[in-house]
């Protein structure tokens, strides 16, 4: 069982004032509890399981249960403002809690604290801590001061900060994948973008502790890390030791050299950073998975360049042609933003055509929000009328539903290896795995006696929407 399940389950025995010895025994009585809610990208839910780290060395334990917490973290996306308003929408619930239990302290970590920063504290009265994504190491003094009945915030940047030491505690894991953060910030100033400003400048993270931590995970029965960073095609790390520089596709076939049955897949790609390196290096090691998500935003030339993404349409298509000419069976994915300033119909129309002529297995699909600070806000009018923008998204959506229904059809008869995740929502009968191009694939467990973490073959039989239905032909043993 991992800590904080061990730590959640002992709790709640504390709570219903059993085992209260063995406790003892076990010396795992912690000064305070804390609950930890995540919102917004990956990088994200991988800081919490740094910050959980950080709390357990301090004394805290977890619970998964808010209403046995002590302290609530919430840790926070300011991406969209939609990400925002439901945030504050979960605070008034937690004001609930308070109102029943006063000296429960709230905090708001992430994206939001760093945006607002100490006017949170005004907007929402019942915040007590405010801490931004550099400073989660001063949490555990910030939870002290804030106990005096003190209001308390960090938020300061850091250009040197990884949390590299820090070997991160797996919330809600399922013990097959985990995420594995190789480095922090953004230097890119896409127009429409808040990260730069809650996340700082980029840093990376040292390829030892990186290596060592996956290493770790595979030694615990872990069978896939996705290596995770706003732009991990700009990963460089220089070693001081001996002034050696290590580029993400040289990270990439490190980690794949751990083991053949360790899977590694990363995100995000700006597709002005990958190079025909990383693209090489995928195809040579069959167990880096074969799938890019390379958000375009936009596939009109005169909207990318407002948008500051340093590349044209036609430069996009050429790196979707170099992908497929050296993986054929690479997934894509992507992320689009329809409706930004002074976008035209006939521009937003190149979006469609540019998502039919790359092919993509999916993508994350959104309309314009306007965040404030940032370039667009500073430079350009938001002027395309709220249901422009939705008429916009429904028909990108409208697209990439095709897509993904084509891309899922052309995979029927083909056999895919898949690793294990766990057993199907619908059905204890059925697992559900992933294909190297991550398309979910659910099939029937039949008379093998297979546990997660375990590959399988699996032909494509059937699809629904999002997944792939299947049978598994071949059982792959490890060696
Ligand atoms: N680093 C990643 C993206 C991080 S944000 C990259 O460069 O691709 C995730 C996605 O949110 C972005 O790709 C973009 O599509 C979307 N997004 C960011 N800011 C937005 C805004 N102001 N309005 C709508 N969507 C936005
Ligand atoms: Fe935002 Fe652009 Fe950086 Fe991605 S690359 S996090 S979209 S600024
Ligand atoms: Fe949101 Fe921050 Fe990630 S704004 S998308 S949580 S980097």
């Amino acid at each position: 069982m991992d800590i904080v399940a061990e730590n959640t389950q002992v709790h709640d025995e504390l709570r219903q004032g059993e085992a209260f010895e063995a406790l003892v025994e076990k010396d795992i009585i912690f000064k305070k509890h804390f609950y930890i809610e995540s919102y917004g990208c990956a990088m994200n839910f991988s800081d919490s399981e740094i910050i959980a780290s950080i709390l357990n060395q301090h004394g805290f334990g977890a619970t998964k249960q808010p209403e046995y917490a002590d302290i609530i973290l919430v840790n926070t996306c300011s991406i969209r403002e939609k990400a925002e308003a439901t945030i504050r929408k979960r605070l008034t619930e937690f004001k609930k809690l308070k109102v029943q239990k006063p000296s429960l302290q709230v905090g708001v970590l992430g994206c939001m604290a760093e945006r607002l920063k100490a006017k949170l504290l005004e907007e929402e009265k019942l915040v007590d801590i405010v801490v931004g994504p550099d400073a989660y190491r001063t949490l555990p003094s910030l939870i002290e001061e804030a106990s005096s009945g003190q209001k308390a915030v960090n938020v300061l940047l850091s250009r040197e900060e990884t949390y590299a030491d820090i070997s991160p505690i797996r919330l809600n894991t399922n013990g097959v994948n985990a995420f594995v953060s190789i480095m922090r910030g953004c230097n890119n100033m896409c127009s429409f973008c808040v990260v730069p400003f809650t996340r700082g400048r980029e840093r990376s993270r040292s390829v030892a502790t990186i290596y060592d931590e996956c290493v770790d995970l595979y030694k615990n029965g872990y069978k896939e890390v996705t290596l995770l960073g706003q732009n991990v095609d700009s990963y460089h790390f220089v070693n001081e030791a001996d002034n050696t520089v290590t580029t993400f596709a040289q990270l990439l076939e490190k980690i794949a050299g751990i083991s053949p049955w360790l899977r590694v897949r990363f995100s995000t790609s700006h597709p002005k950073d990958i190079t025909d390196e990383v693209l090489h290096t995928m195809a040579k090691h069959q167990n880096i998975c074969k799938y890019i998500h390379l958000p375009v935003q936009s596939g009109n030339s005169r909207v990318l360049q407002l948008m500051n993404r340093t590349y044209s349409r036609e430069w996009y298509m050429a790196k979707i042609d170099k992908i497929y000419s050296i993986m054929p069976d690479c997934g894509i994915s992507s992320d689009i933003i329809t409706g930004f300033c002074t976008e035209t119909d006939a521009e937003h129309i190149d979006t469609l055509t540019l998502m039919q002529y790359a092919k993509y297995h999916y993508s994350y699909m959104y309309y314009y929000s306007e965040r404030p600070g940032t370039l667009a806000a500073k430079r350009y009018q938001d002027d395309i009328p709220e249901e422009t923008k939705k008429r916009r998204l429904a028909e990108v959506i409208e697209v990439q539903n095709k897509l993904s229904q084509q891309s899922n059809a052309a995979d029927v008869g083909k056999i895919f290896e898949v690793l294990i995740e766990g057993e199907s929502k619908r059905s204890t009968d059925d697992w559900m795995g992933r294909t190297s191009q991550s398309k979910v694939m659910v099939f029937p467990k039949e008379q093998y006696n297979l546990a997660k973490g375990s590959y399988v073959m699996v032909q494509v039989l059937a699809y629904t929407q999002g997944t792939l239905l299947g049978k598994i032909t071949t059982v792959v043993t490890e060696k």
